[in-house]
C-alpha cells in the first residue's frame, strides 16, 4: 500500500480522531465502508473463525499483516510469545502504540528472521497471497518460517456468490482470471490508494496449492459467509 492510506486511518483511530471510515471497493463490487472500529476489535468482536484460530494458536507466533494487532495483543496478554509483522508503516505504529511488544514493519516475503510454532493470516489471510501464480511461492515461503510440527492458521472465503445475478445464474468468466482476484481499491478521507490485487481463495483451490508444495491442509470451520478456516500444517 504505497501511501500507506491505511495507516492514517488506523493511526486517526488510535490517536482519538476519528471522524470517517475506509471506503473500499473492487472490480466486481460497489463501495462499501470498512468501519475503523472493526480494525480494533477485542476477542468478543470477532468473528467466529477468527476465535477459533486464537484457539488453536500454540507456542511461538507470527501474525502476519497484523493491522493494529488486535490479535497479537490477545494472544500476549494469554502469555504467548508472538510477534506481529505488516507491511504498512502506520498499522506497525499503531500496535506499538497499542502495546505490541514485538512488532516490525515488513512485507511477508522479506521476512526470514525467525522460525514459528504457530503463523497465523487473519481477516482473509490469502489476500496477502494477491493473485493464484503466487500462491506457491507464498506457502513455500511461509514454510520456511515454521519450526518443525508447526502450523499456519489462515481464513478466506469462496467468493463465487458475488457472480450471482438475481435468477440465481452466475456471471463468472471461465476463460478470464480465478474469479477470487480482485483488483482492491481504498480511499479514505478523500484520498485514494494506489490500486491493490487481493486474493480471495476458495479451500480447494488452497488445498490444493497446499498440496504441491508438500503442506497438508485441512478445514477447521466454515464461518457464516462463505468463509472458512484452514489449517495447514
Ligand atoms: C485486511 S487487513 C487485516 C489486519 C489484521 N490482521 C486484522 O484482522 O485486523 C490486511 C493487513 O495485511 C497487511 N499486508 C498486506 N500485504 C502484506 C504483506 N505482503 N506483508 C505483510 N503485511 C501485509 C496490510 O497492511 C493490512 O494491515
Amino acid at each position: 500500500m504505497e501511501k500507506d492510506i491505511f495507516g492514517k486511518a488506523l493511526l486517526d483511530h488510535q490517536s482519538g480522531n476519528y471522524s470517517e471510515d475506509i471506503i473500499t471497493w473492487t472490480n466486481i463490487s460497489d463501495k462499501d465502508e470498512l468501519p475503523l472500529p472493526y480494525l480494533f476489535r477485542d476477542y468478543s468482536e470477532m468473528p467466529k473463525l477468527e476465535q477459533k484460530a486464537l484457539q488453536l494458536t500454540k507456542g511461538k507466533v507470527l501474525d502476519v499483516g497484523c493491522g493494529s494487532g488486535s490479535h497479537t495483543l490477545y494472544l500476549q496478554d494469554k502469555g504467548f510469545k508472538v510477534k506481529g509483522i505488516d507491511s504498512s508503516k502506520g498499522a506497525i505504529e499503531v500496535a506499538k502504540q497499542r502495546g505490541v511488544l514485538n512488532a516490525e514493519c515488513v512485507s511477508l516475503l522479506d521476512y526470514s528472521k525467525e522460525q514459528f510454532d504457530t503463523i497465523l493470516l487473519l481477516m482473509n489471510g490469502t489476500g496477502i497471497f494477491q493473485e493464484v501464480q503466487q500462491v506457491a511461492s507464498y506457502l513455500k515461503h511461509l514454510k520456511s518460517l515454521l519450526k518443525p510440527n508447526g502450523q499456519i492458521l489462515i481464513d478466506s472465503s469462496d467468493i463465487k456468490y458475488m457472480y450471482e445475478d438475481e435468477d440465481g445464474g452466475t456471471w463468472i468468466d471461465l476463460s478470464g482470471r480465478y474469479y477470487g482476484e480482485l483488483d482492491y481499491y481504498l480511499s479514505y478521507k478523500g484520498e485514494e490508494e494506489t490500486p491493490m490485487k487481493w486474493l480471495y481463495l476458495d479451500f480447494e483451490m488452497l488445498k490444493t496449492a497446499c498440496q504441491t508444495v508438500g503442506f497438508h491442509c485441512e478445514k477447521v470451520i466454515d464461518g457464516k459467509h462463505f468463509d472458512y478456516l484452514a489449517r495447514i500444517y
